[in-house]
């Protein structure tokens, strides 16, 4: 089971319309396994307003991650989202196409990853991803912003081993890069933390 407790965060308010931000009504999502389909997030609904916290608290294996991975829409191959209506600042989620959720994926809607681990290219050194993550790929900005940022939460001790691969950083160094760059650096209008 998931439960719910919210609270406000910043300067709360409706978005246009009176709409909520995120509105996820009845969600379903199933696994396909070789033991058949396994219910992983079911009839899930909640509302999120705009400056809003709201955390999901439930036991491991209660389909926290795959609620968030489906939001994100970048569930695994075997998983579907078989039922459910997801609204996001008025857009209806579920019926964008790819390059439509593209879009939205990191400037609009971030995501700080469970296992930062696996989030991450294991051939590619770390800076040069998060520099992905910052400034699109190939962009020219990225290095002097990235700078710039994880100095100002404290990770200067980090920037010169940037050219290192996930594997030779720690698990809680790499989530507080990920989390300065999908959070302080993106800014995003919903965050959707799976380790906060
Ligand atoms: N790729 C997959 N294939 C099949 N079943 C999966 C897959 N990923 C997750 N599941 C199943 O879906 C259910 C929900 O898993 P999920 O990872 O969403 O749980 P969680 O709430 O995030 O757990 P935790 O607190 O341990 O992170 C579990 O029963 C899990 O075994
Ligand atoms: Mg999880």
């Amino acid at each position: 089971m998931v439960a719910a407790s919210r609270a406000a965060a910043g300067a709360p308010g409706p978005s246009p319309a009176g709409l909520p931000l995120l509105s996820v009504r009845d969600l379903a999502v199933t696994f396909r396994t070789r033991d058949g389909e396994v219910p992983a997030v079911r009839e899930v609904s909640f509302e999120l307003a705009r400056g809003e916290i709201l955390g999901l608290v439930g036991e491991s294996g209660s389909g926290k991650s795959t609620l968030l991975t489906a939001l994100m829409r970048m569930l695994p191959r075997n998983a579907a989202i078989t039922a459910g209506r997801v609204g996001f600042d008025g857009t209806d989620l579920l019926s964008l196409r790819e390059h439509g959720m593209r879009r939205l994926r990191g400037d609009r809607i971030g995501l700080i990853p469970q296992r930062p681990m696996t989030s991450l290219s294991p051939a590619t050194p770390v800076g040069r991803q998060l520099r992905w993550h910052l400034d699109g790929l190939d962009g020219p900005d990225g290095a002097g912003r990235l700078s710039e940022l994880l100095g100002g939460v404290g990770l200067d001790a980090l920037l010169d081993r940037l050219d290192g691969y996930p594997f030779e950083f720690s698990g809680g160094q790499l989530q507080r890069l990920l989390i300065a760059v999908a959070a302080l650096g993106k800014q995003p209008d919903l965050l959707l933390a799976d380790e906060p």
